[in-house]
């Protein structure tokens, strides 16, 4: 049985409990590839599942769900990029060689040196103009924003407030609603606020030291990608048109809808057009995912943390 490196979380807990170890490589199903993984990305997800940071009502059903006392899914890591090594007998769609990145959705397993996919989920073949690194940082906060922007169903000319515009979905989320032609507000601290000058926003408003609930300005719909019940559809009434719409992070979990092929093909063609340009804040190498975990935990990254492998 070949072996590979992966980081496996040992129990729920600080950074500390994710371990390199050797691990059986896994070998493809007939309708799977096998991947070597260059790139991942540390997600927002990925902390909260290790520290299980979860609202305590959640705690019974999401045990329940994730596993008791560790992850059952013991390798994390969601989204990756990486080159075909192997195609499964019936793989029409990808052959040895081909650069791909994916989105594992509730599989995850991207902590890893390989990982076994099935062609017909959220994979398909890498921007031509992007790293491996940059690669990885286009799936996750890419699909949820273009999941929840299309569920606001935002149309050209309106007046868009991104909450949370400099993570991972803020930063997708101000370039796809630049590219639906809204005019586009983006709210941060004060750090991040040239980045997200940098990805179009047309006014950038900084929370430290302004409420945008008090400007007197009403937008169509106001976009919470910061979650964790920092806001509130009624805390935001003020700065929301009459017919205006609240969407949140926390209001539910996408699931196929947003993690899909088609969605990720959409994002590979708006980064090839340059319409959409992955934002790398830090790379660490694998066995310094630790260290990442710390970073990301803090809650301020600039788009994503990337891993490489
Ligand atoms: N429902 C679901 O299924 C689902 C799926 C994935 C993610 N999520 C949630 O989506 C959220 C965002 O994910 P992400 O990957 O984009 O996270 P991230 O990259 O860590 O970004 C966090 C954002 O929140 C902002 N922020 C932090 N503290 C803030 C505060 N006190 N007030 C206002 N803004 C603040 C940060 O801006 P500054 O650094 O400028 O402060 C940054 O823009 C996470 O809470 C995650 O749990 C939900």
């Amino acid at each position: 049985m070949e072996k590979m490196k992966a980081i496996i979380c040992t129990k729920y807990g600080p950074p500390e409990v994710l371990q390199i170890r050797e691990v059986e490589k896994p070998v493809p199903k007939d309708d799977e590839v096998l991947i070597k993984i260059y790139a991942t990305s540390v997600t927002a997800s990925d902390c909260i599942i290790r520290g299980f940071k979860l609202p305590v009502k959640m705690w019974i059903p999401a045990r329940l769900a994730l596993g008791l006392i560790k992850p059952r899914k013991s390798i994390l890591g969601l989204v990756l990029s990486g080159e075909v090594e192997k195609a499964g007998e019936n793989v029409k769609q990808f052959k040895k060689g081909d650069k791909v990145f994916a989105h594992t959705l509730f599989q995850f397993g991207a902590y890893a040196e390989y990982i076994c996919i099935p062609e017909t989920s959220a994979i398909t073949l890498m921007p031509f103009n992007t790293s491996f690194e940059e690669a990885a940082a286009i799936p996750y906060g890419g699909t949820l924003a273009l999941y929840y922007l299309k569920k606001a169903n935002i149309q050209k000319g309106q007046k868009v407030l991104i909450y949370g515009a400099s993570g991972a979905i803020g930063t997708s989320a101000i370039q796809l609603a630049r590219h639906f032609d809204a005019e586009v507000t983006g709210v941060c601290s004060t750090a991040n606020m040239e980045l997200v000058w940098s990805l179009g926003a047309d006014t950038v408003i900084d929370y430290t030291k302004e409420d945008f609930t008090n400007t007197g300005k009403q937008y169509d719909i106001l976009f919470d990608a910061v979650g964790k019940k920092k806001s509130s559809h009624l805390l935001y009434k003020k700065a929301l048109n009459p017919n205006g719409k609240f969407i949140s992070v926390d209001d539910d979990s996408p699931g196929k809808q947003a993690v899909c092929k088609a969605n990720l093909i959409i994002l590979k063609e708006l980064t090839e057009k340059g319409i959409l340009k992955p934002v790398v804040d830090r790379i660490y190498p694998l066995d310094q995912t630790k260290e990442a975990h710390r970073y990301v935990d803090k809650g301020h990254k600039k788009g994503n943390v990337i891993l490489t492998i």
